[in-house]
């Protein structure tokens, strides 16, 4: 944190993740031209507490960044700081609508370009042969000028369907966002189209304002979290609630999603699925794309560079 502070000086904070804390940034000491005006990039400081596990998640978030550099999909890399209890990333602070917002509108024509732009966004991975591996809204940043830029590499790998590699990251639990991950992620084995499901639910999320999957399964594991604190005097600061218990609930709630999804896209064959969004209004161009997307063999899902080309992105035009 020295060498940060020596730096830069610590502005608002702009983000909050699951591991750490981003803050914008300036930089103490740039020259100014003989105009006296600054030409530099907003920067923002992404602050990470350091283990094991998260010194791999910063080497794939740093490759990453530096192997889709300057195509337009993620933040301009400055640098990297380490000491011995944090990592820090310095990047470019993109500007733009993330999170819910992204979606929040009643309107498909909208969305339809917003899914667009981040089918165009997931093209350039695939690409360069990156798979996210936890694509979620909060994970997307659309700029004012429509181009979606996807944040957060710590899951990402790379080439890893060819190399056998799995993230030595998340030994325990799936990986990603539960609500969003693949059954494969659920199930710990990532897939070079694992995105493409994350795509799906966000899809299906935004032109239905429902999740496909895990609402269920979730508010059992908030149930089960506020039961176990009310039994065992549990408050902020106060007491945790042991690591081992937290597990187990958090495999509980991934054996549910996993079992829906079972339930709705193979027992079912997509039939309650299709008619959610049949009553929401979707195109039947938009149906027949998600359930592309939301195949539950990773070999039959679609790929970017097929759904770039999807009917669904010409119904509005
Ligand atoms: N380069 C950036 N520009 C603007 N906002 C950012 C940037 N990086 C992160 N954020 C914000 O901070 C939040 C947390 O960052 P993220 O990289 O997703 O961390 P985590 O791994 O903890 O989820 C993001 O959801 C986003 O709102
Ligand atoms: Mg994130």
């Amino acid at each position: 944190m020295e060498r940060l502070s020596g730096k830069y000086s610590l502005n608002q904070r702009v983000g909050k993740g699951t591991f750490g804390e981003v803050f914008s940034v300036e930089e103490k000491n740039i020259a100014k031209s003989s105009t006296g005006a600054l030409h530099v990039l907003p920067r923002v400081a992404k602050i990470q507490k350091r283990s094991k596990k998260r010194d791999v998640m910063l080497e794939n978030e740093v490759r990453a960044m530096i192997d889709l550099s300057g195509k337009g999909v993620i933040p301009q890399l400055y640098e990297v700081m380490k000491d011995d209890e944090n990592h820090i990333i310095v990047m470019e602070h993109v500007k733009g609508l993330t999170g819910k917002a992204l979606f929040d509108t009643r309107s498909h024509s909208l969305t339809s370009k917003r899914l667009m732009g981040l089918v165009e966004a997931l093209c350039t991975l695939e690409e360069n042969h990156i798979v996210h591996n936890d694509l979620t809204p909060n994970n997307i940043i659309e700029k004012k000028n429509g181009d979606h830029i996807i944040i957060d590499y710590g899951l990402s790998y790379l080439d890893a369907w060819e190399r056998g590699y799995i993230p030595e990251t998340k030994k325990a639990g799936a990986i990603g966002t539960l609500m969003y991950a693949s059954p494969q992620n659920l199930d710990k084995y990532p897939q070079k189209t694992s995105d493409i499901w994350s795509f799906g639910v966000i899809a299906y999320w935004a032109l239905t304002k429902q999740f496909p999957f895990g609402r269920n399964a979730m508010t059992r594991q908030a149930h089960a979290i506020e039961w176990f604190s009310k039994n065992n005097d549990v408050c902020a600061g106060k007491r945790h609630i042991p690591n081992h218990y937290l597990q187990k609930i958090q495999e509980e709630t991934i054996r549910g999603i996993r079992h829906e999804i079972n339930i709705k896209c193979i027992d079912d064959n997509c039939k309650s699925l299709i008619s959610i969004m049949k009553d929401a209004g979707v195109c039947s161009e938009g149906i027949s794309m998600i359930l592309k997307c939301l195949e539950v063999d990773p070999i039959e899902r679609m790929q970017a560079s097929e759904l770039v080309n999807h009917p669904f992105f010409r119904h509005y035009l």
